[in-house]
């Protein structure tokens, strides 16, 4: 089982999942969202260009994302397969993704869609703390680590808010996932078949569900 890709709206569980199954399955995630903000604690000029963007809650431009994620899918590729959390994210995007999917020969299994409801979103997204460390995700009430405020994979780090985790700012990435995102979907659906799971569900049910659909024991 290789090659996956994970879409949602922010807050659905996309990272949650991705983590898991990438355990379960022996790939390598690749969040472009953490390759983002790992760029921008770097200070890398790609950090810089791509920092305001994020922080409004808007994406950053497709030239981009398309250079800088191309070269992380070809490592792991040549390793075990991927799980692509985070891209592609606009119509161009996708297309660029097939494109060169087309002429390196590299097949993706599966399109999951994970959805969830805009209210459960800002709620999950205000109380998500993350370790700066390992990227591990929590939630204050639904997901809590073991010390409250510190890191499980990291012991001793204080987990943090993510500056794209204030309300306003959801509300704006809520609005451009449906704009940019969304017809994608139809996009994969007309090409390959998307499968949708539930982001609602509890945690573990959402794995299940996913390893159901991908046919894993
Ligand atoms: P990115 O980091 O990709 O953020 P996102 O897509 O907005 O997704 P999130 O990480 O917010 O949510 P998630 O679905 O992974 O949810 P999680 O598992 O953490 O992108 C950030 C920014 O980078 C973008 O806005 C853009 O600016 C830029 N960017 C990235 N990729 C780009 C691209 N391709 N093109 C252009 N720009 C790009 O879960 C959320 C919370 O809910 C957690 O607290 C978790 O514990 C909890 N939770 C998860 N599942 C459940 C459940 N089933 N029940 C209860 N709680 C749950």
């Amino acid at each position: 089982m290789g090659n996956l890709i994970f879409m949602g709206p922010p807050g659905a569980g996309k990272g949650t999942q991705a983590v898991r199954l990438a355990n379960a399955l022996g790939l390598v995630h690749l969040s472009t969202g953490d390759l983002l903000r790992n760029a921008i604690k770097e200070k890398t000029e790609l950090g810089m260009k791509a920092k305001s963007f994020m922080d409004r809650g808007d994406l950053v431009p497709d030239s981009v994302m398309i250079d800088m994620v191309m070269e992380p899918v070809r490592q792991a590729v040549a390793q075990s397969g991927f799980i692509l959390d985070g891209f592609p994210r606009t119509l161009a995007q996708a297309k660029a993704l097939d494109k060169a999917f087309l002429d390196e020969g590299i097949e993706v299994s599966s399109v999951i869609h994970l959805h969830c409801d805009d209210e459960v979103i800002v709620k999950r997204l205000s109380g998500r703390r993350v370790c700066p460390v390992s990227n591990q995700v929590f939630h204050i009430t639904d997901n809590p680590p073991k010390v409250a405020g510190f890191s499980d994979a990291a012991p001793g780090v204080a987990l943090v808010l993510r500056d794209d985790d204030q309300e306003h700012v959801i509300r704006r990435r809520l609005e451009v996932y449906r704009e940019n995102t969304l017809p994608i979907l139809e996009h994969y659906r007309g090409a390959r078949g998307v499968v949708a799971v539930d982001g609602l569900l509890p945690v573990d049910t959402v794995t299940e569900l996913i390893m159901n659909s991908l046919q894993v024991k």
